[in-house]
């Protein structure tokens, strides 16, 4: 059976309720907290930094898995480390080295996750997949919450499962953007093992049963 795993988006969440909503996803099936760290100059948006992501883990009581939407991701690799996140995901499109900094992600004893834009196509990861712990697939602009799913990304999906089986890589494919109960079934049939939900989840009238809803759609 699969178990597939519901990341909900902080960035979603509201920031002056910000412990009320971390035990709610706590007490939640979800599996992995989503956070977004955007610095206005890799996308057009500055979202939160390293104090929050400091209060997040505070009280956070499963996997922090850091989306990490900045240029030079690899000057705060150790810093990010000693916050406390669980998987750091950098940007292939922010990184000239990017073996260099998985390896450096590694090293700091984090999983390491590589997320690709819209437009960046999934060939261009063949030769380092065994490297990545986990792939990010965008499936809206990075940037902002709340945005249409860009439908392009199944066949994205099946083009990255065949990367990874080709390979015997044991790498875990992230949907990021846009995601609901309506795509859910399909993004998961089509391969995906994780999925992030911000607006999804934290606008819904009862967040903890529709993770549960997700959940259960989701795993089968
Ligand atoms: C977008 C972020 C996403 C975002 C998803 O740049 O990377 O994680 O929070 O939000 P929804 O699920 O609302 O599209
Ligand atoms: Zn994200």
């Amino acid at each position: 059976m699969k178990n597939t795993l519901i990341a909900p988006s902080v960035l979603a969440a509201d920031f002056a309720n910000l412990q009320r909503d971390i035990e709610m996803i706590n007490k939640s099936e979800a599996d992995w907290f989503h956070v977004d760290i955007m610095d206005g100059v890799f996308v057009p948006n500055i979202s939160f930094g390293m104090p929050v992501l400091e209060a997040i883990t505070r009280h956070a009581k499963k996997t922090i898995d850091v989306h990490l939407m900045i240029v030079n991701p690899d000057q705060y690799i150790k810093t990010f480390a000693e916050l406390g996140a669980h998987n750091l995901t950098v940007h292939y499109e922010a990184c000239t080295h990017l073996h260099r900094t998985l390896q450096a992600i590694k090293a700091e004893g984090m999983k390491a996750g590589v997320a690709i834009n819209p437009h960046t196509n999934v060939s261009l990861l063949e030769d380092i997949i065994n490297d990545i712990d986990l792939v990010c697939l965008m499936s809206v602009n990075p940037g902002f919450g709340g945005q249409s799913f860009i439908e392009k990304t199944y066949d994205k999906i099946k083009q990255l499962k065949e990367i990874i089986t080709r390979n015997g890589a044991h790498t875990l494919i992230e949907i990021d953007g846009g995601v609901t109960d309506r795509n859910a079934v399909q993004l998961v049939e089509a391969g995906a093992d994780v999925l992030v939900a911000g607006n999804y989840v934290f606008r819904a009238a009862d967040p903890v049963t529709t993770v549960a809803g997700l959940k259960t759609l989701t795993s089968f």
